[in-house]
């Protein structure tokens, strides 16, 4: 079992050892893709080829599916820029533990624009639950319906009065309609979104990070978390970058742990999420590191 929220600076794979099994309620990761973009840093292209960087997403993949609990969500973020993560996809799915379960499209209209050709505005999310079943949240996550009177249910509703009542008059079928039949309160609990969700990372908002080159946004995270958890679950981030996942985990009530391994992104993430909420607390080192840092000395 994991209390409490945690952000520590390690490599995914020596942070995973350190998890018991089934101890986390949804792990929503975001990897580097491959695909060189890095704003230089060199994190995105550490693998000499796409089996040395598939074999890498296999290590992590399968310490993530360990440590979920059975019944719940292993949503990974992917791009298909290129075919890479088709064959991620496969590899992962592979897994007999796994149901593959959704595709979640953030698409967003920002950014520099090719000219030659329609402009790619659009990642992925993969979501394959542990189990078949898994927990779906829908209260925290439906939205406001755009059409909001089920014409198909009065009828259907009025079709059964008159079969009921067949020498009803009209002045009776009106009243019945106006004091039994409201189909709007039917959909007073709004509507499921679909899968595609358009959300921009706007520049000028304070949730903005302008010195990630990868920031995912917020509202989105939010929308998964909330879908695929409970209040007070954990949320495991095993790249958490600029550490988007753990504040839209804080605003949604969710306790959060996770690794990063870049210290520039670590301290800045730290001091983001602090701003998110003052009383956070950064995890000790590990004792891995303290020796790394010894022998340093
Ligand atoms: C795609 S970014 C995540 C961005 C994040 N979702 C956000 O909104 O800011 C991937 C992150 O993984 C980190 N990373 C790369 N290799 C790692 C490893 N082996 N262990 C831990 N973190 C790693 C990188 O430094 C980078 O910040």
């Amino acid at each position: 079992m994991v209390e409490g929220s945690y952000l520590i600076q390690s490599d995914c794979l020596e942070y995973l050892k350190t998890l018991e099994d089934d101890s986390v309620d949804l792990v929503l990761t975001d990897p580097p893709y491959f695909i060189g973009f890095d704003g230089g840093k060199g994190w995105d292209s550490q693998w000499k080829t796409e089996e040395e960087y598939l074999a890498w997403c296999a290590d992590w993949t399968l310490e993530c599916i360990r440590v979920l609990k059975p019944n719940r969500m292993l949503v990974v973020w992917g791009t298909l820029k290129t075919e890479t993560f088709i064959k991620y996809k496969l590899q992962t799915s592979a897994d007999a533990r796994l149901t593959p379960q959704n595709e979640i499209i953030w698409s967003y209209n920002w950014g520099g624009r090719s000219q030659d050709n329609f402009v790619r505005k659009h990642e992925y999310a993969w979501c394959w639950s542990k189990g078949k079943k898994f927990l779906f949240n829908d209260a925290e996550i439906r939205i406001e319906r755009k059409v909001k009177k089920n014409m198909n249910l009065e009828k259907k509703l009025l079709k059964e009065f008159k079969d009921n009542n067949p020498n009803a008059t009209k002045k009776e079928i009106a009243k019945h309609k106006e004091e039994h039949i409201d189909p709007k309160t039917l959909f007073a609990q709004g509507t499921i979104p679909t899968c595609i969700w358009e959300k921009n990372n706007h520049t000028t908002s304070k949730d903005f990070c302008g010195w990630h080159p990868t920031t995912k946004n917020l509202d989105v995270l939010e929308r998964l978390i909330r879908g695929y958890t409970n209040p007070g679950d954990t949320v495991l981030d095993i790249f958490m970058g600029s550490g988007s996942t753990a504040i839209a985990a804080e605003r949604c009530g969710r306790n959060y742990i996770g690794c990063e391994r870049d210290g520039e992104y670590y301290t800045k993430s730290l001091e983001r999420i602090r701003d998110q909420n003052p009383l956070f607390q950064a995890m000790e080192p590990t004792h891995m590191e303290l020796e790394t840092f010894m022998q340093l000395m």
